[in-house]
């Protein structure tokens, strides 16, 4: 199916295209590789799976909550417009909000997907060529399951501004580090943060497998990034360090500030301030907000962007406690996650397979 006609708002640029300028480097030295990276390499080919194969499609969506996430989710759950709205136009809503995170995380993993092949191209050691090639393929993979998943919802819509301009200078920015920064970072941080949020409150096993299954690969991604960038960033002046601590804060604050869900509102003709307002007003949406950051702070601070121009934002925004995150403990936990959900889905498999045969059983006995 194409999602093209699923879009709600009319005249999608069929095509987004990114003018860039930039070097594409060949590595003639072949070196065996620095040992962590080629390690990730070969995790990260080790780890492929396939979204049509693990994923069990056949599980269905509940038409009036797809994902069976908790209704405090919305951002106007606290709102007179919730509250006022009937039990049909309340599904309508979680339709439309739930298509959309799942239409920004579609999005978002075609632009690392683009983001990847940049870098395999313009990063120039070869080990990290390596990597980013199977990166590359994830990232496919992860629009593959996505596409997969909204095609269950019906709906789908495009990628919201704010992440456009982003991405945007992911692309256009011709240092390789600024790709890696602005997409292996930024945005794969933001994602697996969220990414997490619908796993661990959803009650459906199709979302909660999907999200689960692409979390396993990009915790892989954010480890690529703070590798690559923590060997690169002492080399800097003080000056380029300066830019890409100036560029770090104001997306960060960007991410937090603009991401919101105005083409919905749009969609389901309310007042789209209004509900921004509301929406920004709303306990659960600081608290997501912030949440969001758990997994950036401690990666910058590990690259070595630590400023007191840094910390002082982070702290601004309530997130510097963040830093002191283990991530380990968060990469372990992602992936006994999806471990967990690839046993479930093998018992259930194993349960069906009894069950039909056993029917048969019972049929051919009573012949
Ligand atoms: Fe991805
Ligand atoms: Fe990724």
């Amino acid at each position: 199916m194409a999602l093209r006609d699923l879009y709600p708002i009319p005249d999608i640029d069929p095509v987004w295209t990114v003018p860039q300028e930039f070097e594409t480097a060949f590595d003639w030295r072949y070196d065996e590789g620095r040992k962590h990276m080629m390690h990730l390499y070969q995790k990260g080919k080790d780890m492929q799976w396939d979204a049509i194969s693990r994923v069990d499609w056949d599980e269905e969506l509940d038409p009036d909550n797809p994902m069976q996430v908790p209704d405090e989710l919305s951002g106007l759950y606290h709102t007179p417009i919730w509250q006022k709205a009937s039990e049909r136009e309340k599904a309508h809503m979680r339709r439309h909000f739930q298509a959309w995170t799942i239409s920004q995380f579609l999005q978002g993993e075609q632009a690392a997907m683009i983001c990847a092949a940049k870098i395999v191209q313009q990063v120039p050691d070869l080990d990290s060529k390596f990597y980013a090639s199977t990166q590359v393929m994830d990232e496919a993979r992860h629009v593959e399951a996505y596409k997969k998943l909204l095609e269950k919802f019906g709906i789908a819509y495009p990628m919201t501004k704010p992440l456009q301009t982003l991405v945007d200078q992911a692309l256009r920015d011709s240092r390789w580090d600024m790709t890696y920064l602005a997409m292996q970072v930024v945005i794969e941080g933001l994602a697996l943060a969220a990414f997490g949020n619908i796993r661990d409150t959803s009650k459906n096993k199709l979302t909660q497998q999907v999200n689960a299954f692409v979390m396993q690969d990009e915790s892989r991604h954010v480890a690529f990034g703070r590798l690559a960038l923590k060997d690169y960033y002492p080399h800097l002046t003080d000056k380029e360090r300066d830019e890409r601590e100036e560029f770090l804060v104001e997306a960060c604050y960007h991410m937090r500030d603009r991401f919101e869900q105005r083409e919905t509102y749009e969609i389901l003709g309310l007042d789209v301030e209004e509900c921004v307002r509301l929406q920004n007003e709303s306990g659960y949406m600081k608290m997501f907000r912030t949440m969001l950051f758990q997994r950036i702070v401690p990666i910058v601070r590990d690259i070595g962007l630590w400023s007191n121009k840094i910390q002082k934002a982070y702290a601004d925004m309530g997130v510097l406690g963040f830093a002191d995150t283990d991530q380990a403990a968060l990469v372990a936990e992602d992936n006994r996650r999806a471990e967990e959900l690839d046993e479930e889905a093998r018992r259930a498999r194993a349960a069906y397979v009894k069950g039909v045969a056993d029917a048969g059983a019972r049929v051919y006995a009573a012949e």
